[in-house]
């Protein structure tokens, strides 16, 4: 571009920018709401009780999570975690495909799906429906993705399953059966749409090599990825069960969590599929949210790049120390991998997650990064209580060790999230069609108006106000911390 212009951009660039920072302080000052208002009109913010349980929204078949009792007086007792999948317990699940050395994940979504665990020629009939489901319609890769890539394989996702809507020729039938069809084709679709996305966003974005692979039908979802994403196509079997053990655990986590209540209220509306799904990849995007896990690997990586050396106890302690006075990392004084809004002593898909990492790091030459997690795992709540003389149950979540396992998989950082968003699809599907068989009804909370009334004034009589932005910093509230997933 020639440099006047150049410039000229420039200048205007600055200009928006004062205009935007300046319209939102003013915005900041405006929309503040009294939080005693709250109180007064009894509204439950965040849809959570006081206690920070979350209010009872709806009930669901598909899946249950359970981290503490009620005592006497409503206080939360802390129980060790547990996780159902239509009744099944997570660790009941998974126990017999680490035993016989089989993928679940196809299972898995078979059962949240339909319910009940396939019979040997249900699952062939359901993983042949699967295949045929692998790659993308014709043309989709070359002209919805490469030509239209994104720096955030997230909103990537999301634009290509809103594209999925054109080549549907019944998008907007919501019959079961129909839903039904169309979530398949997204099931079978998904490793090739992340897969993609991170392509194109590696060579566009990142100036890396692109390295296209078509899907094996025959393989599993896990084995698809592995072979999608890396340069040579390659994996290991071992390496294979577990990110496959990984995407069972992350397949579903009941229906009040974020990506889950925005199925149902989408749903709710009947709007159509792709509709849905997209904005359930929005909500998971989200740092609150889905995007949480990135921020365990980052953590880890700023923790390598200021300890010395990461299997000295007292350094790491030291650094944790840091994180929790808001004087390392990203400075919010969270120990990310650390807690959760339901799971008190333990979270089951940790512990499971727990011994394949253990196993993977091994075989990859990476035990001390497993024995920083443990250490994070051991510590963290320790050291919390320590810090900020607060008791509170708290234990390792999924998070820490599903960083740990995607960096020996050589899964690149910015994937994780992808991953999670294909885990979930298959949760997501469940809870859609349970909505549409029977919720039936629209979700429609109500929001109380609390600004008064004010008569119209002519624009002629109109005068600037000033609000002390001063006031506005005493009265914002803190941000909302990370939710439970
Ligand atoms: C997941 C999480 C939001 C659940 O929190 P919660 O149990 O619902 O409770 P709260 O967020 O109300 O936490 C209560 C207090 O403990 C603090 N706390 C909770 N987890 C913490 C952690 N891992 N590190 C430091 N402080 C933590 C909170 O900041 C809060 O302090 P405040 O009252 O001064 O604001 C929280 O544990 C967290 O942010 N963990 C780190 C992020 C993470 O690993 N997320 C992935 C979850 S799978």
């Amino acid at each position: 571009m020639h440099s006047s212009r150049l410039s000229e951009v420039n200048a205007r660039d600055e200009r928006e920018k004062d205009y935007f920072d300046e319209m939102a302080k003013k915005l900041e000052a405006e929309d503040i709401i009294d939080p005693e208002l709250y109180t007064k009109y009894n509204v439950k913010k965040g849809l959570r009780n006081a206690n920070g349980t979350g209010v009872l929204a709806g009930l669901t078949r598909i899946g249950n999570v359970h981290g503490y009792e009620k005592g006497p007086a409503g206080e939360k007792l802390p129980v060790e975690g547990q996780l159902y999948y239509r009744g099944y317990e997570i660790q009941d699940l998974v126990s017999h495909y680490i035993k016989e050395e089989r993928f679940g994940f196809e299972e898995i979504t078979y059962l949240l799906l339909f319910g009940e665990l396939p019979t040997e020629d249900q699952l062939t009939e359901f993983n042949g429906k699967i295949a045929e489901r692998r790659n993308l319609p014709e043309g989709f890769a070359r002209n919805m993705i490469m030509t239209q890539p994104s720096h955030s394989i997230m909103n990537k996702i999301m634009r290509s399953v809103l594209a999925l809507y054109s080549y549907d020729d019944d998008p907007d039938n919501i019959s079961p059966a129909n839903v039904l069809s169309q979530e398949m084709n997204l099931i079978g679709y998904f490793p090739a749409i992340i897969a993609y996305c991170y392509q194109a966003k590696s060579l566009f974005f990142d100036n890396q090599s692109m390295h296209l692979h078509p899907p094996i039908p025959e393989l599993s979802t896990a084995e698809n990825i592995l072979r999608m994403l890396r340069p040579t196509g390659e994996f290991d079997p071992f390496e294979a069960r577990v990110l496959d053990l990984a995407l069972i655990l992350q397949a579903e986590h009941g229906g009040g969590n974020n990506s889950a209540f925005a199925t149902y209220l989408l749903s709710s509306s009947a709007t159509d599929t792709y509709s849905v799904i997209a904005s359930a990849v929005g909500a998971l995007k989200g740092p609150r949210h889905g995007g949480a896990n990135i921020a365990v690997i980052k953590m880890i990586e700023d923790l390598k790049a200021n300890v010395k050396d990461i299997t000295n106890k007292k350094e790491v302690d030291q650094y944790l120390v840091k994180v929790l006075n808001k004087e390392a990392n990203d400075g919010t004084g969270l120990i990310y991998g650390i807690g959760h809004a339901v799971y008190t002593l333990s979270d089951p898909r940790a512990e499971i997650l727990k011994g394949m990492a253990q196993e993977l790091a091994h075989k990859k030459g990476m035990d001390d990064d497993f024995a920083l997690c443990e250490q994070i795992a051991d510590r963290g709540p320790e050291l919390f209580t320590q810090v900020t003389g607060i008791e509170k149950p708290m234990c390792a979540n999924v998070d820490l060790y599903s960083g740990l396992v995607y960096e020996a998989l050589d899964i690149p950082k910015d994937m994780s999230t992808p991953l999670f968003a294909t885990a979930r699809l298959s949760g997501w599907c469940a809870h859609r069609l349970e909505e549409i068989i029977t919720g039936k009804k629209l979700i429609r909370p109500s929001y109380k108006g609390v600004q008064d009334p004010r008569p119209y004034v002519a624009l002629s009589d109109r005068k600037e106000t000033a609000r002390p932005t001063s006031v506005v910093k005493a009265t914002t509230a803190p941000p909302a911390p990370i939710m439970k997933k």
